[in-house]
């Protein structure tokens, strides 16, 4: 599919893979909205994003743990760029799971801007495009959402309820031609995984931007990242829930 030159939102833009991604759609001459709670980055990222490749970027300012501010982004995205073609949410709370299992709050805020935030802000989406019958949303879960584990439940719950709150959201809009896809990295060399010990096979955030917005121009629904970890979680996810509760994954 080639995909058309409209704006893309990127909520949550200085993320680490979504620096990416914003980068490769630039190149391909999509106007960007790059939208956080960071207003000085906001401006240095977006800056540098049209120097270096001549495209027309704005800056939005929003809180996903504030979801009376989702419908005012929508607004200022679409009188900044016009008419979105398509989002990217990549805003998101690794956490502490150790602190998570003692204190409510951590939990709840891993919880909250994971699922219910991210919600949030498709609800808003997917009213506006589904009645365009026009666009597209590339949201980041995690294969942290594939199976529940003792190192980061948490997260990894939150993460799963996104997967299955886009798996239905997909169904819906597909009716009216907006396309949903899912995707679903490893352990991704950014802010997030800095200082972390123990991560198998860190991928570098450049490829992973790269790769998605491969799999966003192919339509796919769903997409791992890198893409051995499909057939890793579909053996993780094979293990017999006896065995897999023993380990200390
Ligand atoms: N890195 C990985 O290994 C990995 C693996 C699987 C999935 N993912 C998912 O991929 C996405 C991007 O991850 P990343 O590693 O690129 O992230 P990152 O570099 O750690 O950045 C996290 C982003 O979330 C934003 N954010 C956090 N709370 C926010 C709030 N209340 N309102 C608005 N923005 C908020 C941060 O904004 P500020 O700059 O304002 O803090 C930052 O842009 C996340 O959804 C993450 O869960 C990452």
């Amino acid at each position: 599919m080639q995909v058309s030159k409209g704006p893309v939102l990127i909520a949550g833009a200085t993320s680490g893979i979504a620096r990416a991604i914003s980068n490769e759609l630039a190149k391909e001459g999509h106007p960007i909205v790059l939208a956080g709670r960071d207003e000085s980055e906001l401006q240095r990222l977006a800056s540098d994003l049209s120097i270096r490749t001549g495209t027309e970027v704005h800056t939005a300012l929003f809180d996903a743990s504030d979801p009376a501010t989702h419908p005012l982004l929508l607004m200022e995205a679409s009188a900044k760029a016009g008419k979105l073609e398509g989002a990217v949410l990549a805003f998101g709370y690794l956490g502490d799971q150790q602190l998570a299992q003692t204190d409510w709050q951590e939990a709840r805020k891993i919880l909250e801007l994971n699922f219910v935030s991210a919600a949030s802000l498709l609800h808003v989406l997917a009213s506006d495009m589904e009645t365009r019958q026009t666009g597209w949303i590339t949201v980041l879960s995690s294969v942290a959402g594939d199976r529940g584990r003792m190192s980061n439940y948490v997260y990894g719950s939150a993460k799963g309820g996104l997967t299955v709150f886009l798996q239905g959201l997909r169904a819906r809009l597909q009716k009216s031609g907006v396309h949903v896809m899912t995707v679903k990295p490893g352990p991704v060399d950014t802010a997030m995984t800095f200082g972390s010990d123990k991560l198998p096979l860190l991928a570098d955030p450049g490829d992973v931007g790269a790769a998605i917005v491969k799999a966003l121009k192919r339509r796919k629904d769903v997409v791992y990242v890198p893409s051995p970890w499909r057939l890793i979680m579909f053996v993780l996810r094979t293990v017999p829930e006896k065995v897999f509760k023993k380990t200390s994954l």
